[in-house]
């Protein structure tokens, strides 16, 4: 969950890794530090509790100076966050210092024999170890020619269980960087006469777009004048060539807005059409199937359809389940990742998997995919926003939503793309079985296509409206969110939306539920989002649901359809929506009035949107 970086050319590192880690810090803002190799040979470094921020203010009063560099933003795992368990680490001679990514299991029996070898730790991180097992395997080296390098490093790895993506430089070896990956992310970003290490592309961004993702139990040695060189698990040297990344610097800045989740929600239609295109026709088919690896006889074989995911991306995979089963016609079941992997679920011959993340480094999504390989009965694929990113080299084919970077912890562009993505994939599934048919197919795309404006149309009339509702519940201690059919997983991301930013208790519930439960909880009190929309199917079911809501005195905001009056008396507030002929791409619509919802009221709560408490972007650990 932690942000890396590591510099190594010709510019004073720290003001270029402090902005590196400022695009890096939604993985983690508990502490961050910066150590540089000085001009002279030593380790100079800086670390501070809480955000980047204190950092830079930090490094003001006390400039770094060194253009080899390494850098990092903590979410706390082991150890609370403070100055001592910040990173950097070094050694007890302070003659290695490193920062890491991800989880060292072994450190407790790792420490105790490095203890009884008389070192010293000043932290309670797992990470401390490696510095002082670096410090030790180091000393025994042989100099710091590449061959003494990359074998010092290879007795270290040796002795490790764990996840770990890790930067790491040495006294010894001089303007020399080391970076190491395995089951966390590393990439290696290639500039004119520098080279970069960022555990995520924004970091690299204003650099360069030139690209090489290290592979798990892969090392890379980074060294003046020279092409950074990777070196596979036995030490040999791998040939990987670079790759353009193609998102431009400026998604990752704020261009204007004042949170990141507010650009990104506003970017929800973008992100869709560019999801769309080139793929969405009858005559892109072909492309599409070969991006998810699908051939059309397995298509026909198909049986049914598991979707694994985390959080949001779970939410949009309990609408892609409704999807396959109402025009593919192939059962689908959404799990959630990190249950899936613990439940003794088998995967039957004729099983699509499909596996959906915005970063593609969710720990669960990736272990749950793993699991799924293993049986060669299924068919694997990936929805992911991250290029390069763990997931995509676990699947057999990937589907890119095309957001550019999400920044904000929460979730929005990346929702409303992974729907369009789904939408695709199960047109062109339903297609190929003849589920549907050539005309319905034209139709129903030809409404997708109109989906980005409709989108555009919601986020700019509702907004005003939204920000009045905004102000009026900021206070509310609970919420409510009622949805049914494709709108219950929104009902459920709304709710979630709400509370990771505002603070605010919210439950999504199956609107047909209420009366077994939750309706105990209603009263003047309790404020009712309810997603009824008059094209849906079960729209009188939830208009029966609203008026118990509103007889037993709940405020209720309903999202409706354009020109539908008959809700207005039993809502306390409507926000309305355009008119769709096809129910299937509500769930974009009203998602889009939930997210905005949640954004003002944090804001006007004055809470940190973009960098919501406890949380991390990439949930990288299990
Ligand atoms: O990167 P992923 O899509 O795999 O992340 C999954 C969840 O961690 C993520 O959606 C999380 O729930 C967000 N904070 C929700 O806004």
């Amino acid at each position: 969950m932690c942000g890396i970086v590591g510099y190594l050319g010709k510019k004073q590192a720290a003001p270029l890794l402090l902005d590196g880690l400022k695009r890096l810090e939604y993985r983690g803002y508990d502490s961050a530090g910066i150590c540089v190799l000085t001009p002279q040979g030593d380790l100079d470094i800086v670390r501070v509790v809480g955000k980047i921020a204190g950092l830079e203010e930090r490094l003001r009063a006390r400039p770094l100076e060194g253009s080899v560099a390494l850098g990092h933003s903590r979410w706390a795992t082991h150890g609370r966050p403070s100055e001592e368990n910040a990173h950097p680490h070094t050694d007890c001679k302070g003659g290695v210092v490193l920062v890491h990514n991800g989880i060292i299991e072994n450190y407790q029996e790792l420490k105790e024999g490095l203890l009884k070898r008389k070192h010293k730790f000043r932290s309670e991180t797992d990470t401390e170890v490696l510095a002082h097992l670096f410090e030790e395997e180091i000393s025994r080296g042989n100099g710091a020619s590449e061959t003494a390098v990359v074998s010092s490093v290879r007795r270290v790895l040796k002795q490790l269980r764990g996840a770990y993506s890790l930067v790491v430089m040495s006294k010894k070896w001089g303007r020399q960087i080391i970076g190491i990956r395995k089951d966390c992310p590393l990439v290696v970003g290639l500039g004119a006469g520098e080279s970069l290490l960022a555990s995520d592309i924004p970091a690299l961004l204003p650099f360069t777009k030139n690209v090489v993702f290290i592979e798990d139990n892969e090392i890379v040695l980074l060294r003046e004048g020279r092409r950074p060189v990777i070196f596979n698990g036995s030490g040999k040297a791998v040939n990987r060539p670079s790759q353009e990344v193609p998102w431009d610097p400026l998604m990752a800045e704020k261009g204007g807005y004042k949170h990141f989740m507010h650009k990104e929600i506003f970017e929800g239609p973008r992100s869709f059409e560019d999801t769309l295109r080139a793929r969405s026709y009858e005559e892109n088919l072909e492309a599409l199937l070969a991006e998810a690896a699908i051939r059309r006889q397995e298509i026909m074989r198909l049986r049914r359809v598991t979707i694994l995911a985390c959080g949001t991306a779970y939410h949009a995979g309990m609408i892609g389940e409704y999807l396959f089963e109402q025009w593919a016609k192939l059962p689908a079941r959404a799990e959630i990742a990190s249950e899936f992997r613990y439940a003794s679920r088998s995967i039957e011959p004729g099983t699509l998997t499909v596996a959906i993340s915005q970063s593609g480094e969710t720990a669960d999504t990736i272990a749950a995919m793993k699991l799924c390989r293993k049986t060669s009965a299924s068919v694997t694929m990936g929805i992911v926003n991250q290029i390069g990113s763990t997931l995509t080299r676990q699947t057999r084919g990937t589907l890119y939503t095309r957001c550019g970077p999400e920044i904000g912890v929460a979730s929005t562009k990346a929702f409303v793309a992974q729907l369009a993505a789904l939408y695709l994939l199960v047109l062109g599934i339903a297609r190929v079985r003849g589920a549907i048919a050539p005309v319905q197919f034209k139709e129903i795309t030809r409404e997708l296509c109109e989906i980005p404006n409709k989108l555009r149309w919601v986020l700019q009339e509702t907004e005003p409206r939204v920000m009045a509702l905004a102000q009026e519940f900021q206070q509310a201690k609970g919420f409510l969110y009622l949805g049914r059919h494709l709108l219950y997983p929104v009902a459920l991301e709304g709710a979630l939306k709400l509370k990771e930013i505002s603070y605010i208790h919210a439950e999504g519930y199956a609107a047909g539920e209420m009366k077994h439960g939750p309706i105990a909880l209603i009263d003047s009190e309790m404020p009712v989002f309810c997603l009824a929309p008059r094209s849906s199917l079960i729209y009188e079911k939830m208009r029966s649901n609203m008026e118990e809501a509103r007889a037993r005195g709940a405020r209720i905001i309903a999202v409706v359809t354009k020109g539908d009056r008959s809700l207005d008396k039993i809502a306390h507030q409507t926000i309305v929506t355009p008119v769709l002929k096809h129910e299937e791409f509500e769930p974009v619509l009203a998602a889009a009035v939930t997210q905005l919802f949640a954004y003002h009221v944090a804001r006007l709560k004055g809470l940190d949107v973009d960098q919501p408490r406890n949380l991390a972007k990439s949930v990288t650990v299990e």
